[in-house]
């Protein structure tokens, strides 16, 4: 009886630390070349954010760099597009987009 207790006692743990295993992980992205600001990540943004967070828009205007790198600085665009996933509302954006806002950020979030 001891035995069979100290099992359900180690299966409970390791349910208990799987849960808290649950937290996001980024995915393995290598960020090895630069990314820019102009070239990469604007027609990110104007493809799939600027239909809402254009000019005056209370959540994040992005219609300039100001706009987006303030919210970047802050962590909200980590927060809502990857820890979130809450953003763009429609659904993820392609993977390839996804790595190169991810190194943008990891680089410094820079008007590059
Ligand atoms: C369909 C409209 C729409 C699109 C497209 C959209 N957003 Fe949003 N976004 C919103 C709304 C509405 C909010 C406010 C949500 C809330 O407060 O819960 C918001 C909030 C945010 C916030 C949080 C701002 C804050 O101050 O808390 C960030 C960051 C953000 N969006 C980034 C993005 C990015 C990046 C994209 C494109 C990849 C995007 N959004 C696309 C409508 C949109």
């Amino acid at each position: 009886m001891k035995m069979k207790l100290s099992i359900l006692i180690a299966l409970l743990n390791f349910i208990a630390l799987s849960c808290t295993k649950d937290v996001y992980t980024p995915p393995l992205y290598d960020c090895n070349t630069t990314v820019s600001y102009e070239t990469d990540i604007q027609p990110i943004i104007e493809a799939n954010c600027a239909g809402c967070h254009s000019t005056g828009f209370s959540a994040g205007d992005f219609s300039n760099f100001e706009g987006f790198k303030a919210k970047a600085d802050q962590g909200l665009v980590n927060a809502q597009v990857f820890t979130e996933k809450k953003m763009p509302p429609t659904g993820p954006l392609p993977d390839q987009d996804l790595e190169l806002l991810y190194c943008w950020l990891q680089d410094g979030a820079l008007e590059n």
